[in-house]
């Protein structure tokens, strides 16, 4: 029987499904070391990741026999891909099946932000509410609002169109145009300046890699409209965490919804005390019926490789070097 490692718990369904065709190992039900737990299974032929697992180079060299990384998660930078690569180790992610999830996530966190829904709740628990105010937590208003969408792949698409419904304007930036959306919905493909210094709600949905590190910076951040909203659903080290809380600190009008951070699980302590901000613990794909697809394809995936073939969602990297060597 074939050895399967997985880091954390997730679906049961998915988990009895593992231990009916593997031999399954789960990390978290032998204590918190997790890089003692890799170690110690090093003949495993197939690894189940988290996103907030680190699976460096060493980590790859390490699991010798190893033919698959299936990360839960669509996003992986995570992993060290050129060692991946170069070790001949398959990784697929979970593309898709989280797309709408992650897209009403980000609409909540517009929402709530324009809104001012936690401050509200708060309010109202706390027992302040004594009676309905003209100028009570006034927000901002969605219709006509221009939001400037960072990356318009397939969650940036969902969330567009949910703007959209929502009577807002959408301009996007992308490193490729896309004309069959602008034709269809309106949508306009601006310069990342433009953008910037023109939207009202500025929302990132592009993955990370290192040429995008603090995309968002303090010199960004100064760019953007007074009133602005950043929203980051996508990934942490995206933006320069610090920088983004004084800008929220010094400007009462700016306001930020995050449900990624730079080093997560911390977040910054400035962060955490200002009103003008949103924090979630991560929960763009949390949907039961999201993480269920999201497992169910990682088991696909570890299937797939360890029986021979071509798993389907291989990531970018490894369709083309598929592409280029059959
Ligand atoms: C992913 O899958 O990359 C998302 O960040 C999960 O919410």
């Amino acid at each position: 029987m074939k050895k399967v490692i997985l880091t954390h718990r997730y679906s049961e369904e998915a988990i009895s499904l593992l231990r009916r065709e593997f031999q399954l190992h789960i990390a978290a039900d032998q204590g918190p070391d997790i890089p003692g737990f890799l170690r110690r299974h090093a003949d495993a032929d197939g690894l189940i990741s988290f996103l907030s697992d680190p699976i460096d180079g060493a980590v790859i060299k390490g699991l010798k026999k190893l033919k698959i990384i299936a990360n839960f998660a669509v996003g992986y930078n995570n992993i060290d891909i050129g060692s991946a690569l170069e070790n001949n180790v398959l990784v697929t992610h979970t593309p898709d099946v989280l797309t709408e999830a992650t897209a009403d996530l980000t609409m909540a966190l517009i929402l709530a932000v324009a809104r001012r829904l936690v401050e509200g709740d708060a309010f109202v628990r706390t027992g302040r509410f004594t009676g309905w105010g003209a100028n009570l937590f006034l927000g901002k208003e969605l219709r006509g609002a221009i939001l400037g969408i960072i990356g318009m792949g397939r969650i940036g698409l969902a969330t567009a169109l949910r703007a959209r419904a929502f009577g807002m304007k959408v301009v996007y930036y992308s490193r490729s145009a896309k004309p069959a959306l602008e034709k269809k919905y309106g949508f306009a493909r601006v310069t990342f300046l433009e953008l910037i210094r023109s939207a009202d709600i500025v929302s990132l949905h592009l993955p990370y890699s290192p040429g995008v590190h603090h995309l968002f910076n303090q010199d960004v951040f100064a760019l953007m409209k007074k009133d602005a909203i950043f929203i980051n659903a996508a990934r942490g080290p995206l933006m320069d965490e610090e920088a983004l809380a004084e800008k929220l600190a010094k400007n009462e009008r700016f306001g930020a919804g995050l449900d990624v951070y730079e080093g997560e699980p911390a977040v910054n302590k400035k962060l955490k005390h200002l009103k003008n901000t949103v924090l979630l613990p991560h929960l763009g794909s949390a949907t039961g019926k999201t993480r269920r697809s999201m497992a169910m394809m990682t088991v696909q995936a570890v299937r797939q490789a360890l029986n021979g073939e071509k798993p389907r969602h291989l990531i970018p990297e490894w369709k083309e070097r598929l592409r280029k060597k059959p």
